[in-house]
C-alpha cells in the first residue's frame, strides 16, 4: 500500500464524557468489533475508580496499565482505526484536552438519563474551539431516561451544537424495541435475552411497509413514523462536508453495554470521520501528505520502574513517514535524535515498529528530553501550535522537606511538570513555587512520585489563589503596565516557560485589574498569542 493510501485509511479518534456515561465500555464494544480484544473487561481495568479521590496507589497500578491502553489500534472494514485514550477521572481533564490536540475527531459519550453533564460540556467546549468534527453517542437505552426529542434539544443548547439524528430510538427503558437506522435505512431490533449478539438490522426504506407494525407492534410503528417525520422537518439532512467543518454533528443511539447500535455507529464512523488532517504550526499549515516526517509530543508517561527513569513520550505524526533510527531535529532542543525503539499500539500490545505514517501514535523512549508539545522535524524549524495550559483550579506551595535531598526534590518537580501532571509557578517576588492542578488528586500524586522516584520529600502549604491568568501587555513600557507590576507584585509569578502569570485571588480582583489597567490583558490560557 503506497504512503497516501496508508494516510486516507488512518482515522484516529477520542472517545470523550462525563465519568460513567459509559466511554469505557464503548471502547470496549468497538474494540471487539475491531477483533482488537476477545473478551469484554479488558479495557476496564483502565478506569480510575470512582470516589478514589486518595487512593494514589491504585492511580500508580492505573498507570501502568493505562500505557498499555493510550492508544488503541485495530483494523476495521480496511481502515486502521487509532483510538486515543482520555481519562475519565475530572482531576485529569488537563490530560484530556492535551490529547484532543491530537485526534482527528472525536465521539461524545452522553447518558440517556443524565443528559449533557459539566465535563462533557467542559471538553465539548475544546473540541469546538478547535472545529473538531464530533459524533455524538447517546448511550444506556436499555434504562428508562429523557426523552430522545429533548436531549437533543439539550445538546443543542448546552454544547451548542447542530445535531441531525443518524438514528432513532423505538422505545427505551422497559419499553425499548430497538433502533432505526437513519444513517442506512435499517431497523434493529433489540432483544434483551440475547444481548451480546449483534443484529445486523432489516432493510426497511419504505417506513409505510406494514411488516413495520408487525416487527415492533402497531403503536410503535406508529409512533415511529411520526417522529421520523419530525426529524425530516426539524433536523437538516447530513451534511458530510458541515460534519468535517464542525458545523453538524451526527448522533446516534445505542446501549454500549448490550452491545447495540454500536456497530451502527461504528460502520458509519469509518465511512465520514476524517483522515488525518492538516496542522498548523508556527510558521505553516502542515498537511499528512507532505514527504517529510513531521510530528509532536501531546503526551508524556512516566515508568512505573523508579530504577529506570525512563518515559514514554507519545508523538502524533502530522506528516511524512516516520522512521525507526532516523535522525529527526528536537526544535526546543535544536538537537538530533534518532530512535531505535518506536513503539506503535496494536489493540493492547506495543511493539517496535520500522515505519508510522500520518494520524499513527508513536511511543519513544525517552530519558528527560521530552516535554509536551515538543515538535520533531527532518530539520525544518517549526513548532506545532495548539496544545495551551489552561487556569488550574487549585494552588499550593511546595515546600522541601528533606533539605539534604533539595536537587532530587527540584529534578523531580522540573521532570513531573514536563510530564503535564501539574504546572509550577514561580513567585517574582520570593521565589518560591506554587503548583498548581486541575484536581486535588494530583498533590499525592507528585508527592508519592516523588518520593518513590526522585528520593525527595515534600509538604505543600496552602494558598488562596481564585485562578492563574496569563498577563500581556499591549505595551510592555508604558506605565500602565508598570504600574500593574508594582501594585500586583505580590502576585505575580512565571510559568515554566517564563511567561508571566497573575495569580489572582478572586475574580473580582480580576475584574478590577481589567477595569484599571485595560491594556494588561489577562488570558485564562496560556496560549493566546
Ligand atoms: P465511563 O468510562 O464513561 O466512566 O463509563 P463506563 O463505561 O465505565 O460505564 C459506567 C457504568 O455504566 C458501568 O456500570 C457500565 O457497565 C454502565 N453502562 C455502560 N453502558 C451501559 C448501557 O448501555 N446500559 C446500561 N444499563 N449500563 C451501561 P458500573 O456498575 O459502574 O460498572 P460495572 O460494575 O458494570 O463495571
Amino acid at each position: 500500500m503506497g504512503f497516501i493510501e496508508e494516510i486516507a485509511r488512518r482515522r484516529t479518534f477520542g472517545i470523550v464524557s462525563h465519568p460513567d456515561a459509559g466511554k469505557t465500555t464503548l471502547t470496549e464494544k468497538l474494540l471487539l468489533f475491531g477483533g482488537a480484544i476477545q473478551e469484554a473487561g479488558a479495557v476496564k481495568n483502565n478506569k480510575i475508580k470512582k470516589g478514589a479521590t486518595s487512593d494514589f496507589m491504585e492511580i500508580e497500578r492505573q498507570r501502568g496499565i493505562s500505557v498499555a491502553t493510550s492508544v488503541l489500534a485495530f483494523i476495521y472494514k480496511d481502515k486502521k482505526i487509532n483510538i486515543l485514550d482520555t481519562p475519565g477521572h475530572k482531576d485529569f481533564a488537563e490530560d484530556t484536552f492535551r490529547t484532543l490536540t491530537a485526534v482527528d475527531s472525536v465521539i461524545v459519550v452522553i447518558d440517556v438519563a443524565k443528559g449533557v453533564e459539566t465535563q462533557t460540556e467542559k471538553l465539548v467546549e475544546v473540541c469546538r474551539m478547535r472545529q473538531i468534527p464530533i459524533i455524538v453517542f447517546i448511550n444506556k437505552l436499555d434504562r428508562e431516561g429523557k426523552d430522545a426529542f429533548d436531549l437533543l434539544d439539550e445538546v443543542e443548547q448546552k454544547l451548542g451544537l447542530k445535531v441531525v439524528p443518524l438514528s432513532f430510538p423505538i422505545g427505551m427503558g422497559y419499553d425499548f424495541k430497538g433502533i432505526y437506522n437513519i444513517w442506512e435505512n435499517k431497523l434493529n431490533i433489540y432483544s434483551a435475552d440475547n444481548k451480546q449478539n449483534v443484529s445486523k438490522g432489516i432493510e426497511f426504506t419504505d417506513l409505510d411497509n406494514p411488516e413495520l407494525d408487525e416487527l415492533i407492534g402497531e403503536n410503535s410503528a406508529a409512533t415511529l413514523r411520526e417522529e421520523l417525520e419530525l426529524i425530516r422537518e426539524v433536523y437538516p439532512s447530513f451534511d458530510q462536508d458541515a460534519y468535517l467543518n464542525g458545523e453538524q454533528q451526527p448522533v446516534f443511539f445505542g446501549s454500549a453495554l448490550n452491545n447495540f447500535g454500536v456497530q451502527e455507529l461504528l460502520d458509519c464512523f469509518v465511512e465520514i470521520a476524517p483522515a488525518p488532517l492538516a496542522k498548523m504550526s508556527d510558521t505553516r499549515l502542515v498537511k499528512p501528505n507532505e514527504e517529510k516526517m513531521a510530528g509532536f509530543v501531546f503526551k508524556i508517561h512516566a515508568n512505573m520502574d523508579p530504577n529506570h527513569r525512563n518515559r514514554l513520550a507519545f508523538i502524533k505524526i502530522v506528516s511524512g513517514i516516520f522512521k525507526r533510527n532516523a535522525p529527526y531535529t528536537h526544535i526546543r532542543l535544536n538537537k538530533k535524535f534518532k530512535f531505535s525503539s518506536p513503539n506503535t499500539f496494536f489493540a493492547e500490545k506495543k511493539e517496535i515498529v520500522e515505519e508510522s505514517f500520518p494520524g499513527d501514535i508513536v511511543g519513544l523512549h525517552d530519558t528527560g528530553n521530552f516535554k509536551i508539545g515538543d515538535t520533531l522535524t527532518e530539520g525544518e524549524i517549526m513548532s506545532f501550535k495548539g496544545i495551551p495550559s489552561f487556569s488550574p483550579e487549585h494552588f499550593r506551595y511546595i515546600n522541601n522537606a528533606d533539605p539534604l535531598k533539595s536537587k532530587q526534590l527540584y529534578k523531580g518537580i522540573d521532570q513531573l511538570m514536563d510530564e503535564g501532571v501539574a504546572q509550577l509557578f514561580t513567585l517574582e517576588i520570593n521565589g518560591r513555587k506554587v503548583i498548581g492542578t486541575v484536581g486535588a488528586l494530583q498533590y499525592e500524586v507528585i508527592q508519592y512520585r516523588l518520593e518513590h522516584e526522585y528520593g525527595a520529600k515534600c509538604t505543600y502549604e496552602n494558598l488562596n489563589v481564585h485562578k492563574a491568568c496569563w498577563v500581556h501587555p499591549d505595551d510592555a513600557s508604558n506605565d500602565e503596565f508598570k504600574e500593574f507590576i508594582r501594585i500586583k507584585q505580590r502576585y505575580l509569578a512565571k510559568d515554566k516557560q517564563g511567561q508571566m502569570v497573575f495569580l489572582a485571588d478572586s475574580a473580582f480582583s480580576i475584574q478590577m485589574s481589567q477595569q484599571k489597567y485595560p491594556s494588561v490583558k489577562l488570558h485564562f490560557t496560556s496560549e493566546f498569542k
